[in-house]
């Protein structure tokens, strides 16, 4: 092992040469202070809490990494009980690092208006998707739409169980599961957004009396919509909302009213997914019907479970979707955007093992 420490006699002064790891040890606790500046090049929409743009982060040197930010909206900020309890979820928020979640990289204060920067998503999200077969006629082919699902339990699965350093459970719940909340990447990669933003969102609400802060009633759990506690299994239920209309194109507790839309979603009367799609297999049937169940205790007890219901029933009986196909299919149904599509498939491999 190189000593940390060596003297260097050779010249006509010795020369002290420090190793790596005392070098190392120096900096350890050091501030490497930066201002970041961000520049808000394109907006992307307007949703529930803010604005989110495309902007892009400067470096030195020329360094420029394009990014997302969402600024809040300015009548929340200057809600104190808001601001705090917002900061507190998305600092939990951001200690997610994982491939199905949108990472948060900074939150921050700019003027008098908070932000989040978040990592970019070069792609659409789920309510585009679904707008886009319903404007064509076309329904989703089943496959897909059990692997996105599949994906995002993925991401669940990590959150929900994510502690601290001490081995404490964090309890981070989404509460807001729905399509607008969901990403398709352009590599075919399915991920979750505003992951803990919803609890501070609701309780401004709740204060407010702020009908567009509610948030997304029809992809609410039946304990969200009374006001009862949430846990892990909240998330699964909005997810089988979120699959239920990837299946059948329809938002089943979309309704005329909100009171109509908790009325159904409280009533525990879920309608067989076969009624508006024939063809689909029961076992598919059975599964976002499980997740739909009023009481919580019945559905998937854990977003992992679910998550390997659904990988089972895709890859049981040999090859299965995968992030190539969805990239694929993103590809052909949106010919004027830009996934990327690898240039090969397997089949140039499976060919060259077998002649070896
Ligand atoms: N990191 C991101 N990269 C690219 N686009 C994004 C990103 N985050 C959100 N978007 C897009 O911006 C839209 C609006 O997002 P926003 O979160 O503000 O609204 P929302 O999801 O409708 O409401 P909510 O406040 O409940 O999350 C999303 O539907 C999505 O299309
Ligand atoms: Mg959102």
């Amino acid at each position: 092992m190189t000593p940390e420490y060596s003297v260097d006699n050779s010249g006509s002064k010795p020369v002290l040469k420090i190793g790596r790891a005392a070098l190392a040890a120096g900096i350890i606790g050091r501030e490497v202070s930066v201002h970041t500046v961000y520049k808000l090049k394109r907006l992307i929409a307007s949703g529930g809490m803010g604005t989110v743009c495309e902007a892009e982060q400067f470096g030195s040197d020329g360094f420029i990494k394009n990014v997302a930010i969402k600024l809040l909206l300015p009548e929340l900020t200057k809600n104190q009980e808001f601001v705090s309890m917002f900061m507190g979820e998305a600092k939990l928020a951001a200690c997610l690092v994982h491939q199905n979640i949108v990472q948060i990289y900074q939150l921050g204060k700019s003027d008098e208006s908070y932000f989040i920067a978040m990592e970019y998503i070069d792609g659409i999200d789920l309510e585009q998707f679904i707008s886009r077969h319903a404007a064509s006629g076309r329904k989703i082919p089943p496959e897909l739409a059990v692997y996105i699902t599949s994906r995002i339990c993925r991401g669940l699965e990590y959150a929900h169980n994510r502690r601290d350093e001490n081995g404490e459970r964090l309890d981070i719940v989404h509460r807001d599961i729905s399509p607008r909340n969901i990403m398709i990447t352009s590599e075919g990669e399915v991920k979750i957004a505003d992951f803990g933003v919803a609890k501070a969102r609701r309780k401004a609400a709740a204060r407010m009396r702020d009908n567009i802060m509610v948030g997304k009633i029809p992809y609410m759990s039946p304990e969200q919509a009374t006001y009862e506690p949430t846990d892990p299994r909240s998330d699964i239920f909005s997810l089988g909302v979120v699959f239920y209309e990837l299946l059948t194109g329809v938002s089943i507790f979309d309704k005329p009213t909100e009171e109509q839309s908790i009325s159904e979603i409280t009533s525990g009367v879920r309608r067989d997914p076969r009624s508006y799609r024939s063809e689909l297999p029961q076992s598919i049937a059975e599964i976002v019907l499980c997740c739909l169940e009023l009481n919580a205790a019945a559905r998937f007890q854990t977003a992992g479970e679910l998550g390997y219901v659904l990988e089972n029933h895709m890859y049981s009986k040999g090859y299965g979707p995968t992030i190539i196909t969805l990239a694929q299919y993103m590809a052909k149904l949106y010919p004027d955007r830009k996934f990327y599509v690898a240039p090969s498939r397997g089949d140039n491999l499976s060919v060259s093992v077998l002649r070896s």
